[in-house]
């Protein structure tokens, strides 16, 4: 493949940390040969200890490693206690709300409201060490102040995203066994308002016997039902608690935090992060994909619902010294100029967000951009979703005025950090490619027998060495940790990590990522699960069958579409249809919430099935996509099936 390439614009990379593809090298080179040595010095040199470690990586317990043995330290006082000597007044959070309310919150004023925090879980609510507090959280900055404050006294926070709905909720804090449940009482979108707290309501309504008290910051919301004994409140109570609170003393692989994430199979996955490497990696992407400089002013528009949120919103930044934007609203509203009037405002250097977005903001104003003064920025981010060329270049030249770096990052919840990236500084990029794996992460495209594929070949993106901010387990499931991560790919003799994603490698090593190839669907650059969306909507009383596949949508990346067998005694007519349609996307609304509706739903007369009962997803995915069937059907349990469900799908369509 020979495509363009686009190099960094030096001037805007002066002082970089990785100045060009012969430094990049040198540390990939000294990767390889001494991967301990390379991974201590980094860990030496860019965190504060309270007690050094013992021993950089232990695999002796494969796949369940261990990094930075014997260490011990603090993930809060990394990200605020060690910036406060020389950047006390600096601002480490700027928030921007929905309505354009402003606030600026320096490293002594964060450091002050964390300590509090964590004064009230521990001596109010009595929060020790290793207990799960859930956070249900709208973009404020006492979101943030909350994962800290756990990090500051050790307990481990699951942050659910304020889109779920109140039975997903209740499934996470019933998998996690949460004592203490983080709330708002509302938040907004768009100008308008939308409730937080009663959703929390429902979800322990349901039964969660392991919550003790939930704890609400109010933003004077009314008609907030206040149950007495159980909810308190953040605003009440935190005046009153002293300003400092002693870090607890962490060991490197002590849980920092669970985040569910979506598989191919069954219910979420409470992916299980580490303190010290997860820090360490998150510090050190920061440094080296961002550039991060002193004076610099970093927004990523993730929400901290998602990891990256709590990598590139809070903990990234925050470990580097930055200062990290948060915004609370979307960059479509009031208008398409949202996002660039606040990178005009704040002098923005590093703008990271997702594809969609990209897409969406594309389409809405191909010259907005152009209205306002962007001079300010260096480094365009895009995470989540393959990009497409012709987003890639728009951003590019229209937001990027032809001078930024784009940095297609590359990772997953699972990560914890960057994998596969361009340094901005450094990296001859390539349209929509993340190029190459960032020094000291072994990944590459195998077969599945641990083979490398042939240049420009489809294989499976696999890491092959651990890497310090890896997912340590899926909580309380170690099983299936090593059947998600570790059974597809062997390689050497030795199972290694395998992503869920396909890739392609060219002659001279650049990646690029083709997408899933299992049986996750990316929405918008959000992770779903066809399983958990056919569980939800089997719900549905009239369904008997269902199979969900994703549709390539041209502003989505994908959209979901399912196909639903009705039960024999159910009545099909197009009216009905129509009906069931809305019921279903409500009971889909209610089990996970509306981002996992479906944008299609099709009656088919069955699903395309093995003699063995198995669902011939690849020959749906054909369908949705409105593609000839290319696979051999002559196997199908039954081969007519194919034709039926194509007809179905035209019908539907006109
Ligand atoms: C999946 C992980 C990582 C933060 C957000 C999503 C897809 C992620 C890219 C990219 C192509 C990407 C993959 C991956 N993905 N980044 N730059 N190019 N695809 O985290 O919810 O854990 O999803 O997102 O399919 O497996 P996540």
């Amino acid at each position: 493949m020979l495509e363009e390439k686009y190099y960094p614009n030096k001037e805007l990379f002066k002082d970089a940390r990785i100045k060009n593809m012969c430094e990049y090298k040198d540390l990939v080179e000294w990767a390889k040969e001494d991967y301990e040595g390379y991974w201590g010095h980094w860990a030496k040199e860019k965190l504060n200890w309270i007690e050094p470690f013992e021993k950089v990586l232990d695999e002796s317990n494969a796949p369940f490693y261990k990094w930075f043995v014997g260490g011990k330290i603090n993930v809060s006082a990394q990200c605020i206690d060690r910036h406060i000597d020389s950047r006390k007044n600096k601002a480490a959070i700027i928030f921007e709300g929905d309505r354009g309310d402003k606030q600026i919150i320096t490293y002594l004023e964060l450091y002050r409201n964390v300590n509090r925090f964590a004064n009230l879980l521990k001596n109010e609510f009595g929060v020790k060490k290793g207990d799960r507090v859930v956070l249900y959280m709208p973009m404020i900055p006492e979101a943030a102040y909350a994962m800290l404050a756990c990090a500051r006294i050790g307990a481990i926070h699951s942050v659910v995203f304020g889109g779920f709905s109140a039975e997903a909720l209740r499934d996470r804090i019933l998998d996690a066994q949460a004592k203490v449940v983080i709330t708002a009482d509302g938040a907004y979108r768009k100008g308008k308002p939308y409730m937080l707290k009663p959703v929390v309501d429902a979800a322990l309504d349901g039964g969660c016997p392991s919550v003790e008290k939930v704890l609400v910051v109010q933003r004077n919301f009314e008609d907030v039902v206040w149950i007495g004994g159980r909810d308190y409140s953040y605003n009440e109570m935190i005046e009153s608690q002293a300003d400092v609170c002693e870090p607890e003393v962490m060991d490197s692989e002590d849980p920092l935090f669970l985040l569910y994430t979506s598989g191919s199979t069954g219910k979420p996955k409470g992916v299980q992060h580490s303190q010290a490497g997860y820090i360490l990696w998150a510090q050190m992407t920061m440094e080296w994909v961002f550039d991060i400089k002193e004076n610099d002013t970093y927004w990523c528009t993730a929400d901290i619902g998602w990891i990256t949120g709590h990598t590139y919103i809070v903990y990234g930044p925050l470990a580097a010294g930055a200062t990290t934007v948060m915004f609370e609203g979307v960059p479509t509203y009031p208008d398409a100029g949202r996002a660039w009037k606040m990178v005009q405002e704040y002098k923005i250097n590093q703008f990271y967000t997702a594809p969609t977005a990209i897409r969406v903001l594309h389409k809405l104003g191909e010259d907005e951009p152009k209205k306002y003064d962007l001079s300010s920025l260096r480094v365009l981010g895009t995470v989540g979703e393959p990009i497409d060329p012709p987003a890639w270049k728009w951003y590019y030249e229209v937001v990027g005025n032809g001078k930024c770096s784009i940095v297609d990052t590359w990772w997953q919840t699972e990560t914890g950090g960057h994998m596969i990236s361009p340094i901005p500084s450094a990296t001859p990029v390539k349209p929509a490619c993340a190029t190459f794996p960032l020094p000291g992460i072994m990944a590459d495209v195998l077969n599945r027998d641990g083979s490398s594929v042939e240049p420009n070949e489809q294989g499976l993106l696999c890491i092959t060495k651990p890497w310090p901010s890896m997912i340590r387990t899926i909580w309380g499931d170690d099983e299936r940790f090593k059947k998600s991560y570790f059974s597809d790919v062997v390689k050497d003799g030795k199972p290694v990590y395998f992503s869920g994603d396909g890739a392609i490698k060219d002659e001279e090593g650049y990646i690029t990522i083709t997408g899933r190839v299992d049986d996750v669907i990316n929405v918008s650059g959000h992770r779903m699960g066809t399983a958990e969306i056919e569980s939800a909507i089997k719900k549905h009383p009239h369904v008997a069958e269902v199979a969900v596949v994703g549709k390539p949508d041209e502003i989505k990346g994908e959209s979901i579409f399912a196909y639903i067998v009705l039960k024999a005694d159910t009545d099909d007519t197009l009216g009905e249809e129509v009906e069931l349609t809305k019921e279903i996307n409500e009971v889909i609304a209610t089990e996970i919430g509306n981002i996992a509706k479906a944008d299609a739903i099709v009656v088919v007369p069955g699903l395309p099935k093995t003699r063995s009962g198995k669902v011939m997803r690849r020959i749906l995915r054909a369908i949705a996509k409105g593609e000839e069937i290319k696979q051999d059907t002559s196997t199908l349990e039954d081969p007519t099936i194919v034709a039926k469900i194509q007809e179905a799908v035209s019908c539907a369509n006109c």
